[in-house]
């Protein structure tokens, strides 16, 4: 008989990482669309358009030329600089390119930062909603997040006073994002100012996911940097750029951690991805931010739209956010319990929604994202409506 393979040694940190509820909803959404059913996606976080054109030929062009070589840790010099030249043009700020490290996406970012400053059992502060990943990666590199809760009166957001309330001897971080996943909501730049300056009172750090930055709607583009030199910000060519698949992103680190993270970046990724880096440098062209503008203004109309809609049904929108592409609404009209109000929504009207236990305490909220056309959401809310009306 041959001995039984005894259970695989597998690391403790497994248990306080969870899966995405999302994940389930998706694949019984392609199960469903493999049956012949037309499922509308509102619950993907990546808009419908393609990479702008531009950006396709550079790295069609990058291939073509062999570009496929590493890089330095830190990026392509081109491309720091081109990052650099973006803050000047858009923003009046002059960032030296030493300080941007180009990463495999924000998530790439997002991990060199947390390696640098969070250590066993040190706590990081993050709002509750809030993208979990980034709970996820502070329990990767052994630390402990702290879901702050965030309500309406916030607009969902950490603010200073949330943060001095919830700072502890152990706590050495605080990460925030503005525009936030799953809301949609900005922390404005005073608020920004008082989060750094009180995490750096306490010697620690505050982390700003920019990812959303530049996908904002009736308000003028910002970043933190310019507010605080103090702080480190994550950003990334997925979301604004629409490179999701690309797997770009980058930081801008104050100067004295920059040679600690090179380091890191050297041993976890090595480089980030050649082609993808040479594509990103046509994503500052002229051309390509006239595309990106035109899509930015669509999306902000289907938000309008959906925003109209779902408050016309029932749902309770308490801060309809200024950007990205997500609207956070309460369900509790209808359901106790948004999870399995999901799952009836896709399998009787094949509309796809986040449940909002994904993003935290939200036993009755749904993530809905306008990453369809004007049509689709149309239609998703028709369905909806029905759906609303037979329960
Ligand atoms: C708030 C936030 N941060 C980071 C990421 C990671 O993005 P990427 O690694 O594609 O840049 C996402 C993706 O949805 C996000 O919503």
């Amino acid at each position: 008989m041959p001995h039984p393979r005894p259970a695989p040694l597998l690391a403790s940190r497994l248990t306080k990482i969870e899966p995405f509820h999302v994940m389930r909803i998706l694949a019984d959404a392609q199960a469903l669309e493999a049956a012949g059913h037309d499922v509308i996606h509102l619950e993907v976080g990546e808009p419908d358009f393609p990479t702008p054109p531009p950006i396709i030929d550079a790295g069609i062009r990058a291939l073509a030329e062999h570009k496929t070589f590493y890089t330095g840790a830190c990026g392509l010099p081109q491309l720091r600089a081109a990052i650099a030249g973006f803050y000047v043009s858009r923003f009046g700020l002059q960032i030296d390119p030493a300080r941007i490290i180009v990463t495999p996406g924000a998530s790439g970012a997002l991990q060199l930062i947390l390696a640098l400053l969070v250590g066993r059992d040190d706590e990081v502060l993050l709002a509750d909603p809030g993208y979990p990943c980034n709970r996820h990666l502070v329990s990767l590199f052994e630390g402990q997040p702290v879901n702050v809760p965030c309500g309406p009166e916030t607009r969902y957001q950490l603010t200073a006073p949330l943060l001095e309330a919830h700072w502890s001897p152990r706590t050495v971080a605080a990460l925030v994002a503005s525009p936030a996943n799953p809301t949609g909501t900005l922390l404005e730049l005073p608020e920004l100012k008082a989060l750094a300056d009180a995490a750096n009172r306490h010697g620690g750090n505050l982390i700003v996911d920019e990812i959303y930055q530049g996908l904002v709607y009736g308000r003028p583009h910002e970043t933190v940097l310019s507010v605080t030199d103090d702080v480190f910000v994550v950003n990334s060519f997925s979301k604004f750029f629409q490179m999701t698949g690309w797997r770009l992103g980058w930081l801008v680190a104050p100067e004295w951690a920059v040679a600690d993270l090179e380091k890191l970046a050297q041993n976890i990724f090595l480089a980030p991805p050649t082609p993808s880096q040479h594509a990103a440098l046509a994503a500052f062209e002229p051309a390509t931010l006239a595309i990106l503008e035109t899509r930015r203004q669509e999306l902000q109309t289907r938000r309008d739209a959906l925003a109209a809609g779902l408050v016309e049904l029932g749902f309770e929108l308490s801060a309809v956010g200024d950007g990205a592409f997500y609207l956070w609404a309460d369900a509790r009209r209808f359901t106790t319990d948004a999870v399995q109000f999901a799952e009836q929504l896709l399998h009787e009207e094949a509309v796809a929604v986040t449940p909002g236990v994904d993003f935290g305490q939200a036993e009755t909220m749904l993530r809905f994202a306008y990453t369809q056309t004007q049509p689709r959401i149309e239609e998703a809310l028709a369905r909806i409506s029905r759906f609303i009306s037979q329960h």
